[in-house]
């Protein structure tokens, strides 16, 4: 693990960042049964230190809980962090399509470029800076031409308050369409190795534009950090309370899978998490894999797996192993 951090280019921007990139939707609490603020600031300034730069968040995560924290956590730091934030999950207009409710009030999937400036402004306040490095539509809105959100977009980068502008939870033709309007650098998808869908539908589409690929929940909501036991439960609004990924089942599934790549992790000095995030990060395709942490041991374990390089037989094994165990765990 004696290498340097994996640094990478998001899209054609200029903007460099680590392969591996903080998630901070579980720092939001929302949906994750809750955060400690002391912990979550420790996790993020822990990645920093270990050479993690890139740092995602959302005001949706907490409604803006999460943005307010990384905001403290990286005051006085700000020019080592390559920060990403999105917009379009709004609950200061019913425009767009509703989406979910939360805490009772509608949250509505809207990318108008009135709202976008409204939600970038509340973004910097929270985030204590004047520049968003990569932002991005959280969600797509039926509702605006993405042309027109596209054009919001390039007007804010001209400004000077973002320098790279991202595109997730896209089918392909939003992808098509964003490509068309011109200026996308990246698409944010879910993808891991019990998840790989986008394989046969955005990447190509993606690699072919010069669009990066930065990976969700990389882990599988934590499902394959190595950690989760047949005895682990979850608590309050925490959504693995009722997932069936995290069925017994799977559970199984996952720790023979750990067991058969035991090699490779011993070889590389690693621990399983470590591995599962280098093999990400090592796909053709993936470009960031964003994985989410709530502690400095946490962000420690998983910002160390940006100095892992891996043979191609070393991910063959893996892969292979994934095939056969990991395969159908959402069917
Ligand atoms: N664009 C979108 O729509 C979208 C959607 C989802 C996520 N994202 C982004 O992607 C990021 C990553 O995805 P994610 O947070 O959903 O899932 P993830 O990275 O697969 O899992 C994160 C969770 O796994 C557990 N974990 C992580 N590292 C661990 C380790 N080393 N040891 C033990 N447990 C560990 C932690 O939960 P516990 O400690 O509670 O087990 C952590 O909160 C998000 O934070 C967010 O920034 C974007």
């Amino acid at each position: 693990m004696s290498h340097e951090m994996l640094v990478r280019e998001i899209g054609s921007s200029g903007v460099q960042a680590s392969a591996i990139g903080l998630g901070t939707w579980a720092i939001g609490g929302w949906m994750w049964g809750g955060t400690d603020e002391m912990k979550s600031i420790a996790a993020i300034q822990s990645s920093i230190d270990e050479g993690i730069s890139l740092i995602d968040t959302a005001p949706a995560y907490g409604q803006g809980v999460a943005e307010e924290i990384v905001g403290k956590a990286i005051k006085g730091r700000r020019d080592k962090v390559i920060l990403a934030t999105k917009c379009g999950l709004v609950w200061h207009t019913a425009r767009g399509n509703h989406f979910f409710d939360y805490d009772g009030r509608p949250v509505h999937r809207y990318l108008g470029p009135e709202s976008i400036r409204y939600e970038i402004e509340q973004s910097l306040k929270r985030l204590g800076t004047d520049h968003i490095d990569h932002y991005i539509t959280h969600w797509q809105d039926q509702t605006t031409p993405i042309a027109e959100t596209m054009d919001a977009l390039e007007t804010l980068k001209v400004e000077g308050k973002i320098r790279s502008i991202g595109a997730s939870n896209v089918s392909t033709g939003d992808l098509e369409a964003y490509v068309a309007a011109g200026g996308l650098d990246a698409i944010q998808e879910e993808y891991s190795m019990v998840k790989r869908d986008i394989e046969a539908t955005l990447l190509p589409i993606a690699a072919q534009h010069d669009v990066s690929t930065l990976s969700y929940s990389s882990l599988a909501l934590g499902l394959l950090s190595g950690k989760i036991g047949p005895d682990r439960t979850f608590e309050g609004d925490d959504q693995r309370k009722d997932n069936p990924r995290f069925s017994r089942m799977n559970r199984e599934k996952v720790a023979r899978f750990m067991k058969e790549i035991a090699g490779v992790a011993e070889e590389q000095r690693a621990t399983p998490a470590q591995i599962v995030i280098a093999w990400t990060i090592q796909q053709p395709v993936i470009t960031f894999a964003l994985c989410g942490a709530r502690n400095p041991q946490q962000a420690t374990e998983n910002a160390r797996a940006g100095r892992i390089r891996m043979s191609k037989t070393e991910i063959h094994t893996i892969s292979e192993a994934a095939t056969r165990h990991l395969t159908d765990l959402d069917a």
